[in-house]
């Protein structure tokens, strides 16, 4: 029946597209991937039965349609603008100030703006006639784009028909289509994994991605939409009126079912604008998806009006944008650096490059099979990258600049058999990345790396000792080796190079205050190889004191939970050597560290006894946070979950790790439910 077959064909649609935003706008998917498989199965099949039912918007039409053969022009009925870019809070500032003059405000009264992310992505608008998905553009150049209508099809996030009261004849939204961080690897890595070139970052991804005339690679590269404004709106229905601010305008279109921006606010003046920046800026390198700033708009749509444009931006808005952290530059050398376990790691040189806030002169190839896989070459145009203060790396080169002939690619073992700080000969073993210097300590560059371990903050935290003084200490020959710093006098200190008479003060203070830290925060600072702040943690709570560590055997190591062959064979190896024994008894005359645990376990807290793992981002603890908090509850953070664990907490971008906990079948609780579990709520 012909009559029966439509309405259940109307109800699956309305049953796909419900999940379809539950699960890409929501982010909170509500039935099984079998069941939406099945779903979508019968209504490919009634379709197929009853083509007359076909409509371009059915949610079977997501996966791609036949390859078209060029793109058509499309004139935007109202232009794509773009806005003016804010460099420093005096941009800022001098942007509310003509908005003020512009509305005729008074010095006191604050403007109200609706504030949020600018993402990094691309801008395209959407056209909706009678509440159906019609036609959707690329920017292009503002007033004529592209027609990527059948590419927008597939994006899952982009609602197809609008449903409720209200909605105009025509309706244009406009906003941002972007790939998620997690999407983006996934595609770079399946595309390493087939030796095809891979993108520079999400947005070419992203952009790659929209411009196919095969809606069909679209549809497999799973591209995110956020829409951040409204084009063209026609034939309102009577009785009904557009929001008067920008913050309703989003929320209408929340309502309606568009993704909308998660961090969007309403503040006011500088002061708020400001706030926001920071804030935003400090969750950025968290966030699923690139932004590059934040976006400001008067909030009041009549002012919109008053204030008008200038050239092709608005005077109500302006981008903020946070400096950028991928930046094109040259490679002029590529050497190594020798760091405190001998790995020799290939760095490149770079003529300096002002990314991220900072001048960038160096960036990290990781390991020689990274400087191949990536092709670097003295000589080439790369794209270098500094996000947060990760150190800064080489993304990619430009192929389409490199200069011929080629100099040759990096080859470790024919540039360096020999260690370049000392001379003793290099090796790579089997199945590691790395290249190792296998001088150990009596290596100068090993030396330093090791010094400056040893005085970092979460290890014996000497403050004021810092590379460049541990690189002075060791080249004039004051300190060979940890031990040595408690020997330093204020004499010796400030004869160095810019070391005033009050600085080599505070540095002999801060040594002497570096006494006594409790014996896992000495293990940690030995830098044995493997042993990590956790895993020493674990060591100290485990044997007691730095005898018992020392004398203990690879089987005795191995007790330790969390302790396997690797780091027990590492640890015996490092008490076994006879010069780390005779740099430890000197720490040890020097009054180093004092044995037991600082901080002993809470035996009576809600977590006594329980270990816990933690894995991705959560939304408002830090990983540290999270720990101590495990740590203050009687509970132990483990690194790597085993049948041991109790529970796993994972947040945004977990991995492998709660992959682990659903095979091994450990409770996964996620920031809420830890929360309920340190008030003891859960059990
Ligand atoms: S509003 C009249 N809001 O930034 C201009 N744009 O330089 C309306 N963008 O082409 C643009 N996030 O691609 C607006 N939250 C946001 C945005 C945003 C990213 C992009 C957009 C636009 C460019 C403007």
């Amino acid at each position: 029946m012909r009559g029966e077959a439509e309405a259940r064909v109307l109800e699956l649609r309305a049953l796909i597209d419900e999940a379809n935003y539950n699960y890409y706008v929501l982010d909170a998917p509500t039935i099984p991937d079998a069941e939406y498989d099945r779903l979508l199965r019968e209504l490919q099949v009634l379709e197929a039965n009853h083509p007359e039912l076909l409509t371009p918007n059915s949610p079977t039409q997501r996966v791609g349609a036949s390859p078209l053969k060029d793109f058509q022009q499309v004139t935007h009925a109202v232009p794509m603008l773009s806005l003016n870019n804010a460099f420093s809070e005096a941009e800022v500032a001098a942007f509310d100030r003509r908005v003020r003059e512009g509305l005729e405000k008074d010095e006191q009264d604050e403007v109200e703006y609706a504030v949020e992310p600018k993402f990094d992505g691309l801008a395209i608008t959407l056209r909706y006639e009678d509440g159906a998905f019609v036609q959707g553009a690329t920017r292009g150049d503002g007033y004529t784009g592209e027609d990527v209508t059948a590419n927008l099809r597939t994006v899952r996030a982009i609602p197809m028909v609008l449903a409720g009261e209200g909605v105009p004849r025509v309706l244009e939204v406009r906003g941002e289509v972007l790939m998620l961080r997690r999407d983006f690897e996934r595609l770079n890595q399946a595309a390493r994994d087939k030796g095809e070139k891979t993108f520079a970052n999400p947005r070419n991804a992203a952009a790659g991605s929209l411009r196919q005339l095969d809606s069909r690679i679209t549809a497999s590269r799973r591209l995110s939409f956020f829409a951040y404004g409204l084009g063209q709106v026609e034939g309102l229905p009577p009785e009904e009126a557009l929001p008067a601010t920008h913050s309703a305008t989003m929320d209408w279109l929340a309502a309606l079912r568009f993704p909308v921006a998660p961090q969007r606010r309403v503040v006011q003046g500088v002061a708020g604008l400001m706030a926001f920046f920071t804030e935003l800026g400090a969750s950025r390198e968290t966030l699923p998806y690139d932004i590059d700033g934040a976006v400001y708009k008067v909030n009041r749509l009549a002012d919109h009006e008053r204030l008008g444009f200038v050239a092709r931006a608005p005077r109500f808005a302006i981008a903020h944008k946070y400096p950028a952290q991928e930046e094109l530059t040259t490679v002029e050398a590529i050497d190594v650096q020798v760091g405190r376990t001998g790995t020799l790691t290939p760095v490149a040189r770079l003529k300096p490059v002002f990314v991220g806030g900072v001048t960038v002169t160096n960036a990290t190839l990781h390991n020689e099979d990274e400087v191949r896989r990536k092709d670097v070459r003295v000589g080439d145009t790369v794209i270098i990258r500094r996000a947060g203060d990760v150190i800064p790396e080489v993304v990619s080169v430009v192929l389409e600049r490199r200069l011929c002939p080629t100099p040759p690619s990096f080859d470790m073992a024919k540039l360096y058999p020999v260690c370049p700080v000392c001379g003793a000969p290099v090796i790579r073993l089997e199945g590691e990345a790395a290249a190792r210097c296998t001088n150990g300590l009596a290596c100068p560059a090993q030396r330093k790396e090791a010094l400056i371990h040893f005085a970092s903050r979460r290890a014996m935290d000497i403050d004021g000792l810092g590379d460049k003084l541990v690189e002075q200490l060791v080249d004039k020959g004051l300190v060979h080796t940890p031990a040595d710093l408690y020997g330093l006098t204020h004499p010796q200190l400030a004869d160095l190079e810019r070391m005033a008479d009050k600085s080599a003060a505070n540095l002999v203070a801060a040594i002497a205050a570096s006494r006594g830290r409790p014996l896992a925060r000495f293990v940690f600072a030995l830098g044995i190889r493997h042993v990590g702040e956790q895993t020493a943690k674990d060591l100290a709570r485990h044997f007691g004191s730095l005898d018992a560590l020392m004398a203990a055997d690879e089987a005795a190591l191995l007790a330790v939970p969390d302790v396997g062959p690797v780091v027990a064979a590492s640890i015996a190896a490092f008490f076994a050597e006879a010069h780390n024994r005779t740099v430890i008894e000197a720490l040890r005359q020097a009054g180093a560290w004092q044995d037991g645990e600082a901080r002993p376990a809470v035996a009576a807290g809600p977590l006594a006894g329980k270990t816990l793992v933690l894995t991705g981002t959560l939304p408002t603890l830090s990983r540290d946070e999270a720990k101590a908090l495990i740590e203050a509850a009687g509970g132990k953070a483990a690194g790597s979950v085993s049948k041991k664990t109790d529970y796993v907490i994972a947040g945004a971008d977990a991995g492998s790790k709660l992959a682990k906990a659903q095979e091994l079948q450990v409770t996964v609780l996620d920031e809420a439910g830890f929360m309920q579990l340190l008030k003891g709520e859960l059990n």
